[in-house]
């Protein structure tokens, strides 16, 4: 394991190969905490750890604070509807507050790219980007990559596709930075006005023809179609969308016989993904949230608990 130096979880973007694999092997070693009757360790005691959120989020929100509290860490919820957001300070000054209070860590989501970005610029406490706009989603991508290499025993040289809304994305943005770093080949696929084509700067693939894709990948991963990030209209409607691109069990009939479907959540059955292939038996949908515990609990644990 390469040594850790990271102060913030920002992106994946610049993190190094060996770094990746810092942060899946802690995971790996913190899952079965979770499997426990005490489901706590020391590690993280005495540390406090805030949650920042100006947008909705079930799974990540929940994850970052089981993680932290299963290492024992103290966490707090700030959610913007019910801070002083409300009444008009600025995003920075509630952070410059709230490290007032002596934090070690802020997880910050926001609707605008590079918010974190900026917080990490003013702030002497950690921060860990939990989703910034269309831009990053560092430990989305991270719990992804530890799911298909525990499912798949690899990530090098597989072949994974990621479908849909590309364009509105952090989740297949933060993807693309680590599966390439990781050594696997990433293909996007969607409708061309949602699969911008700098994408492929990036390091992915662009084929816009679903079948070819479902049958020559290891890894299918349809995302959601960012309804609130859609500046314009994309699509001609949502039905032509579910039948062109949504993944059902007709569409799988040529997949390979060990493919895993994967989704960041939420998911919209029978429109991105059917209700019948979410629940089927490729679908690891599940464990990438049990994952995402593990892998947070990593990230906190290699920001905050090891003495420098
Ligand atoms: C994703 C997000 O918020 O970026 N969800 C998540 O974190 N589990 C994807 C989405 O909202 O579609």
């Amino acid at each position: 394991m390469s040594e850790w130096t990271k102060h913030d979880l920002l992106d994946l973007q610049g993190m190094s190969k060996e770094e990746i694999e810092t942060v899946l092997e802690t995971a790996k070693s913190f899952k079965e905490i979770s499997t426990r009757d005490v489901k706590k360790v020391p590690a993280l005691r005495g540390k406090t750890i805030v949650m920042l959120f100006f947008e909705n989020s079930t799974r990540t929100r929940s994850s970052f604070e089981l993680a932290a509290k299963r290492l024992s860490a103290d966490t707090v919820n700030i959610a913007a509807g019910n801070s002083s957001l409300s009444k008009g300070e600025s995003v920075l000054d509630t952070a410059r507050n709230i490290e007032a209070m002596n934090v070690d860590a802020i997880v910050v989501r926001h609707p605008s790219s590079g918010v974190p970005y900026i917080l990490s610029q003013h702030l002497k406490a950690s921060i860990i980007n939990a989703g910034d706009g269309c831009r990053s989603h560092p430990t989305q991508a991270l719990l992804d990559m530890f799911t298909i290499q525990e499912k798949l025993g690899r990530i090098a040289g597989l072949k994974v596709a990621i479908l849909g809304d590309i364009r509105h994305s952090r989740v297949a943005r933060s993807n693309i930075w680590g599966l390439t770093t990781m050594g696997a080949e990433v293909t996007v696929c969607g409708p061309a006005t949602l699969v911008p084509p700098e994408i492929e700067a990036m390091g992915a693939r662009i084929n816009y023809d679903i079948d070819e894709v479902i049958k020559e990948s290891d890894v299918l991963m349809p995302l959601r179609i960012q309804m609130e990030r859609q500046e314009q209209k994309f699509l001609p409607s949502l039905r032509e969308y579910a039948k062109e691109f949504g993944i059902d069990a007709q569409k799988l009939k040529n997949a390979k016989k060990d493919v895993i479907i994967m989704h960041p959540g939420p998911t919209n059955r029978g429109l991105e993904v059917s209700a019948e292939v979410a629940d089927g038996k490729y679908s690891v949908i599940l464990d990438q949230v049990t994952n995402g515990v593990a892998v947070r609990m990593a990230v906190l644990y290699l920001l905050l608990g090891i003495k420098r």
